[in-house]
């Protein structure tokens, strides 16, 4: 037998070797017609076979210091599954940890399984920004008629999700990167989605330290269900300034926001163009906010406000209804910074926040909407 056989445990496969006996010239185009389940215990061999399998279990993988686990171009209609625990090397490099790609894909996870980031090894409170170099986590790029379903993730060095994708749901996954609170966790984005179409992401647990999602363009995406801890909170943008400026049809619903920088946030690039439209927040609980309840502003530069507003990414039908809750005692409740006429058809219902303090600062506030 092969070698490579002994760490991939094909039951069908096994089988028909033993029925066939196949000589061993054969046994690569029998690989290639098996639908069976085969299980690794290495990221390298579940990457050269991957397409070899129609239900790929990994195994208690450790992924070796600066690889990733590749499973991109899957055959059609692949299941993955996540078993035990999944590991990484220490590497200061860009990632991704893991990347899976393809049409019709099942991600899972089995019972008790756990993909292990162990961030701490990067954490130095700068994120992105600096010190070291921290690989991002999982990217799902064209990934497309997909779920993915039940995963437990923790403690990524950086970004978790990176979303690029078409029609993909996200089903009850968890991500607990709550270690790196007091431990120098940074940009640890739970969902970031960008030049995708039809997401729905249900059900997710996030904590974290930035972003719990962030939308940076897109069309028909839809979060329902989420609890978002420690973080930055749900947000679109910042707009304007990449290849795709385009954010429509988005809907953010019956979810929490605790403990995080700001509730809503829709936030757009100062002196860009672009558009933000078909928005709804609608039936969302916060508590614990710091800086902001619901934060609109069109002045993004390098990642910081510049106050003062371009209209160059207009934010059209923006639906408000039903957002309540706490705020801190120095949060802001309100904060609505719009271009001359880059704000339009605004409907804004049931917000009821209590704490914090009122806005002075907001500008062309459109009708409809209160700061
Ligand atoms: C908006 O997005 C939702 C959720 O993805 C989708 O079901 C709906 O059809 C979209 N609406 C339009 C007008 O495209």
């Amino acid at each position: 037998m092969p070698s490579y056989l002994s760490h991939m445990l094909c039951a069908g496969l096994a089988a028909s070797l033993v029925a066939a006996a196949p000589a061993p010239s054969r046994v690569s185009e029998l690989v290639k017609k098996s639908s069976s389940t085969c299980t690794f215990t290495e990221a390298a061999r579940a990457s050269a076979s991957k397409s070899s399998c129609s239900t790929i279990v990994l195994s208690d993988i450790e992924v070796p210091a600066g690889e990733t686990l590749d499973l991109t171009d899957l055959n059609d209609g692949t299941k993955v599954i996540f078993e035990g625990t999944t590991t990484f090397g220490y590497e200061e490099w860009d990632g991704p940890l893991i990347k899976i790609s393809g049409s019709g894909i099942t991600v899972e996870a089995a019972d008790g399984a756990e993909i292990d980031g162990d961030g701490s090894r990067w954490w130095d409170g700068e994120g992105t920004n600096g010190g070291k170099t921290k690989p991002k986590f999982f990217y799902a790029h064209s990934l497309d008629d997909s779920t993915i379903t039940g995963l437990s993730i923790k403690n990524t060095p950086v970004q978790v999700f990176s979303i690029e994708s078409d029609n993909l749901v996200i089903d009850s996954v968890t991500i607990d990167n709550s270690d790196g609170d007091d431990n120098g966790g940074h940009n640890t984005d739970g969902f970031d989605i960008g030049e995708s179409t039809y997401i729905t992401i249900k059900d997710a647990v996030v904590k974290n330290q930035d972003d719990c999602v962030a939308i940076n363009s897109g069309e028909n995406i839809y979060f329902t269900g989420g609890t978002c801890s420690g973080g930055h909170g749900l947000s679109i943008g910042s707009v304007g300034g990449r290849d795709d400026n385009t954010v429509k049809n988005v809907t953010f619903t019956d979810s929490t926001v605790t403990d995080s920088a700001n509730g809503v946030r829709i936030k757009t690039v100062y002196d860009a163009t672009g558009s933000v439209s078909d928005i709804t927040f609608s039936n969302l609980v916060l508590s614990g906010i710091t800086d902001y309840g619901i934060v609109i502003e069109h002045d993004y530069e390098n990642g910081s406000p510049t106050g003062t507003p371009t209209d160059g990414v207009p934010i059209t039908d923006l639906t408000v209804d039903g957002i309540s809750g706490s705020l801190e005692d120095d949060a802001v409740q309100v904060y609505i910074l719009c271009g001359d006429d880059s704000c339009s058809d605004w409907t804004w219902e049931d917000v009821s926040l209590t704490g914090g303090d009122t806005s002075d600062d907001c500008e062309n506030v459109p009708s409809g909407a209160s700061c």
